[in-house]
């Protein structure tokens, strides 16, 4: 849709033009001169989870599911083909001694056998997403007695080849690594990749793997570019990782430990991601965490971004609304342990331990840890007091470290209120609240942090979306009114940047075929994404947010909801600019004057930029991926107070070069 019809775009310019008047009850006057805070440069951040297939099957660009058959069911993904396979030829084997990390593999009995006598074919994850003309990796690691080669195919649906090659393997007693690449020739959404084995013997097969050659940064075993890209373009603050629930776990056996995710891939254990079973109604058996993409890939990313780095570790309690299981509190110190390794592999000299595996991992330099999260959702005296231990041990060790502690699962009620008190009573660094509401709560709440205390501790609003629907309602969608309400809610964030040091919405990404939460920032399938609303309401502000907070002010109050208007302001520094916010929520254009207060000269030219839609419940899609997007223009403007139109169902940003 284009934002700018002829005939509004001729209203913007007249309304863009300047009248000396005096400042009205109505006008918006922005406190030029007076910055009544700072910015954080790392407050506009983003949060990942492994939810949605957000990781195996989403920004992990492995194209093929249970590679190393360490699912629940060893065959998932898999299919055994040939017309000679008996019994027995093709078995799932367990070596724990030998590898007990990954210790299934595949045995493979071939018998003077050729192509379309015994294969596998593998799924991927809802189809393999490939490109024409896009080059490919096979590789596996294989045990051989005997002499086989390898046929691999690339195919789609209709068994029609897309690529393939030949491996030949040489016989060896020890696990050996074989590669080989080979290009696509069409762009097909659901290929799949099957492989013929030739040959006469006994064939160990692990790790089977096919990885496109367009990874980000051209990483091999890296992850999906276009996916990447849509953060990198964010410009985000900080990365949240990884979880979420998933840090929890459905009980202790299942929460993330960080360790299990680094080093050699083959050596990093599978386990069962917990949203798998979380939702019946949308169950998710083939959702597993191969650890691909593990912890320092996390750090690794957040560096190629420009983002702080922000984990969150188990604090000894899986989630509470599953199992509730609580590590006691004479056995929490392998997890308190965990949290200041942590640290040490992120910022250790070479020397250290867990420096030392960083560095054996390609990254001498360390990775600047600053902040890190004690537990994500958890609640009551039994995280507070598990959150004590940790933070002693954390500070003792590494004073002025930044530890961010949960406010529970919802912004309000009584588990609120009792560790909001607590947090406060302990000097809590950093409080993070969380909130999956109804448009009109963003609305309602848009100052919710005017009356927050100025002093003692800040807060992080970790995870929030705007759920049309209900809380986690398979029929939430991610349109144009959620997304509205949220800028009108953050410009509530953005006005008290002095107390609210970071945000974040959540959760990132979701797969068109493999999600079980939504709304969700960026959506995809196996080659396409696109942002929501949401995402471009995000990027506008992460990428237009000033280095000082502003008072904007009508009638000596904040804009926050009377007639349907929520404005912010702040001062660029680095660029000389007055930015502003304004948000009409309502289904009418309203024009209001703006006023800037306290500024010598005002240059001719600025910058609109805007996101408009007429349909409140107007969404993006695959089809249509900029249905609700920005449009940016040049304004004349020529003095300090401005006629500006917002238009209906609208989002403005005004940059205004100001000295
Ligand atoms: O973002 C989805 C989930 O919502 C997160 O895992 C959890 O922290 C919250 O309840």
């Amino acid at each position: 849709m284009n934002l700018f019809a002829p005939k509004r775009l001729a209203i913007t310019a007249i309304a863009a033009s300047l009248f000396c008047l005096p400042a009205t009850s109505q006008d918006l006057v922005v406190k030029a001169n007076r910055p009544v805070a700072t910015i954080q440069p790392h407050m506009w951040g983003i949060f990942f989870e492994d939810i949605n297939m957000g990781a195996d099957g989403g920004i992990y660009a492995e194209l093929v599911k249970n590679r190393s058959f360490e699912f629940f069911k060893p065959l998932m993904g898999w299919k055994v083909q040939g017309k000679k396979v008996q019994e027995g030829d093709v078995t799932v084997l367990n070596q724990e001694k030998d590898r007990p990390s990954n210790p299934r593999f595949l045995r493979l009995k071939p018998k003077q056998t050729a192509i379309g006598d015994m294969g596998l074919l593998n799924e991927g994850f809802r189809g393999m997403g490939v490109k024409k003309g896009l080059r490919y990796d096979f590789s596996l690691q294989y045990r051989l007695a005997g002499a086989a080669k390898l046929h691999v195919l690339l195919e789609d649906s209709a068994s029609n080849v897309l690529g393939r090659a030949e491996l030949p393997l040489s016989a060896s007693a020890a696990w050996a690594t074989k590669t080989v690449s080979f290009e696509s020739n069409a762009s097909v959404l659901k290929a799949r990749l099957r492989i013929w084995v030739e040959g006469d013997g006994v064939l160990d097969m692990d790790m089977v793997s096919l990885f496109p050659t367009d990874t980000w940064k051209g990483r091999p075993g890296g992850m999906r570019a276009d996916m990447i890209q849509w953060l990198a373009d964010m410009k985000p603050g900080f990365v949240r990782f990884p979880g979420g629930c998933i840090v929890e776990g459905y009980d202790l056996s299942n929460r993330y430990r960080w360790k299990n995710t680094i080093g050699p891939v083959d050596q990093r254990q599978l386990i069962m991601n917990r949203w798998n079973i979380e939702f019946a109604h949308r169950l998710t058996p083939d959702y597993f965490q191969s650890f691909g993409l593990g912890f320092f890939e996390y750090f690794q990313l957040a560096e190629d971004i420009g983002a702080e780095p922000l984990p969150i570790v188990n604090c000894g309690m899986a989630c509470q609304y599953n199992s509730a299981e609580f590590a006691s509190l004479d056995e929490l110190d392998p997890y308190i342990q965990d949290a200041l390794d942590l640290i040490e592999f992120a910022n250790g000299d070479v020397s250290t331990q867990w420096g030392k595996v960083r560095a054996d991992m390609g990254h001498p330099v360390p990775f600047n840890l600053k902040m890190m999260g004690i537990g994500n959702e958890n609640w009551g005296p039994q995280y507070i007091e598990r959150l004590k231990l940790f933070t002693d041990a954390i500070l003792k060790k590494y004073p002025g470290f930044k530890i961010v502690n949960s406010s529970g699962t919802d912004p309000d009620g009584e588990r609120f209120n009792y560790l909001d008190k607590e947090l406060r009573n302990m000097n809590a660094a950093i409080i993070d609240e969380h909130y999956y509401r109804r448009p009109e709560w963003f609305l309602q709440n848009a100052s919710r942090y005017d009356q927050y205390p100025r002093e003692g501790s800040k807060i992080f609003a970790g995870e929030y979306a705007a759920q049309t629907d209900r809380g986690a309602s398979p029929n939430n969608t991610n349109n144009w009114r959620g997304a509205l309400a949220e800028a009108a809610f953050m410009t509530g964030l953005e006005r008290n940047a002095g107390v609210v040091e970071m945000a974040s919405y959540a959760p990132l990404f979701a797969h068109a075929e493999g999600w079980q939460w939504k709304p969700d920032l960026i959506w995809v399938n196996n080659l396409q994404s696109y942002g929501t609303p949401n995402y471009y309401v995000q990027k506008l502000f992460a990428t237009n947010k000033g280095t000082h907070v502003l008072s904007i002010l009508s009638n000596n109050e904040v804009i926050a909801g009377k007639d349907s208007i929520y404005a912010s302001a702040a001062l660029d520094t680095v660029a000389g600019e007055v930015v502003i916010k304004l948000v009409n929520a309502s289904s009418r254009s309203i024009t209001r004057s703006v006023v800037l207060d306290g500024v010598k000269k005002v240059e001719s030219k600025g910058k609109l930029i805007q996101i408009q839609h007429e349909i409140y419940e107007a969404e993006n899609t695959f089809e249509q991926p900029l249905n609700v997007a920005p449009a940016e223009k040049e304004i004349k403007i020529t003095g300090k107070k401005l006629q500006f139109e917002m238009p209906a169902r609208s989002f403005s940003v005004l940059r205004i070069k100001a000295k």
